[in-house]
């Protein structure tokens, strides 16, 4: 079964075929990064513009044969609204003109399907923690159907956090990428920065992480609380920048580890799998790799980790696997805030 999937929930237009949910046959994916890059993050009406100006193009890179697609996935949910409602618009009406049943995904279990394609054989029971620039999610999964949240952010996601960190250091967006390359350089022992405590045992919290990178930053360069964020960057010197990105590297990747392992320990998966843009981190891949040994851990490709439509073709065919029904392309609303379950 090939299923074409339309995913433009933030920023990238994305539109990939996918053979029974493992084998990609295409993948196309337009990132708006350098159009962003000038305003240091996403601006959501230029994003459903740019979403407007591509996706044509983009659908019809992906797809050399619409009599070979079975059926259409897009995601539906969450995301930002102008952007959200190109990628659906688009695929409702590919669905009604080609006549292809259409099947709405949720981006956050896009992310965890790129974790099949291309791989062995997940075993069920699934602990997946996902961390994008929107989401920091543990997720319990006993099977294609059966998903339980159990812990997440109370603040800001770990992406974010990385995103904001970036910018207060002058490094480009999007900070997670920038922090890594300039944590290569630095000593992450450098500062010390506070891991988050919290009474809840799976969730987590970065907003007061992001403050003491800037009450740190402050302090470095001789000044207090009330210097203004955006004026600290051109004050650091190249290694104060290095030694910042890897001391908060460090400290965001071991505030995810310590969830993952006490998830693990409590709910004995088969399988763990990372997801989302930040899985493509390689000091988190190391580290999980390094304090949990058992069971086996799974990243996606790393193009597959940030946004893709390719993850949303595999998530819809292991859907109509478990008996999915296809949405009403009449119908099909959208849902920017919509939770996993
Ligand atoms: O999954 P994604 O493409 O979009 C959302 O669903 O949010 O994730 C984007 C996020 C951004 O915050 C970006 O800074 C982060 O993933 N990211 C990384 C890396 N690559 C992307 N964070 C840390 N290390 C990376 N190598
Ligand atoms: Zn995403």
């Amino acid at each position: 079964m090939k299923i074409l999937g339309i995913e433009s929930s933030c920023d990238e237009t994305a539109a990939a075929v996918v053979e029974n949910g493992t084998k990609i046959i295409s993948n196309v994916v337009h990132s708006q990064i350098d159009i962003h890059k000038k305003y240091g993050g996403v601006v959501p009406e230029v994003a459903a513009r740019s979403h407007i100006e591509v996706v044509n193009a983009v659908v019809d890179e992906a797809v050399l044969d619409w009599g070979e697609i079975d059926a259409i996935a897009v995601t539906y949910a969450p995301g930002l609204i102008g952007s959200l409602m190109v990628g659906t618009l688009t695929a409702r009406t590919l669905a009604l003109l080609k006549n292809k049943p259409l099947y709405p995904i949720h981006h956050i279990r896009a992310h965890i399907y790129a974790n099949f394609i291309d791989q062995p054989v997940l075993r069920f029971p699934i602990l997946a923690l996902v961390v994008s620039g929107g989401h920091t999610q543990l997720v319990f999964m006993k099977n294609h159907q059966d998903f339980r949240v159990i812990g997440g952010t109370r603040d800001d996601a770990v992406g974010e956090c990385f995103d904001k960190v970036a910018k207060i250091l002058g490094l480009p967006y999007p900070g997670g990428p920038s922090i890594a390359e300039a944590a290569k350089s630095g000593d992450e022992n450098a500062y010390r920065l506070p891991k988050s405590k919290l009474d809840t045992p799976y969730d987590f919290s970065f907003s007061g992480l992001k403050t003491a990178v800037l009450r740190a930053s402050q302090s470095a360069i001789g000044e207090d609380f009330a210097f203004p964020s955006t004026e600290i960057a051109k004050r650091l010197s190249q290694k104060q920048r290095q030694d910042f990105a890897a001391s908060f590297q460090k400290t965001a990747v071991a505030t995810l580890v310590d969830g993952l392992q006490k998830a693990a320990n409590d709910f004995h998966p088969a399988t763990i799998l990372l997801a989302g843009g930040v899985s493509a981190n390689q000091k988190l891949r190391e580290e999980v790799k390094k304090r949990i040994k058992n069971p086996p851990i799974h990243f996606p490709k790393p193009a597959l980790c940030t946004d893709n439509a390719a993850m949303v073709a595999a998530s819809a065919f292991f859907d109509i696997q478990s008996g999915a029904q296809p949405a009403d392309p009449k119908n099909l609303e959208i849902f920017p805030t919509k939770h996993l379950i």
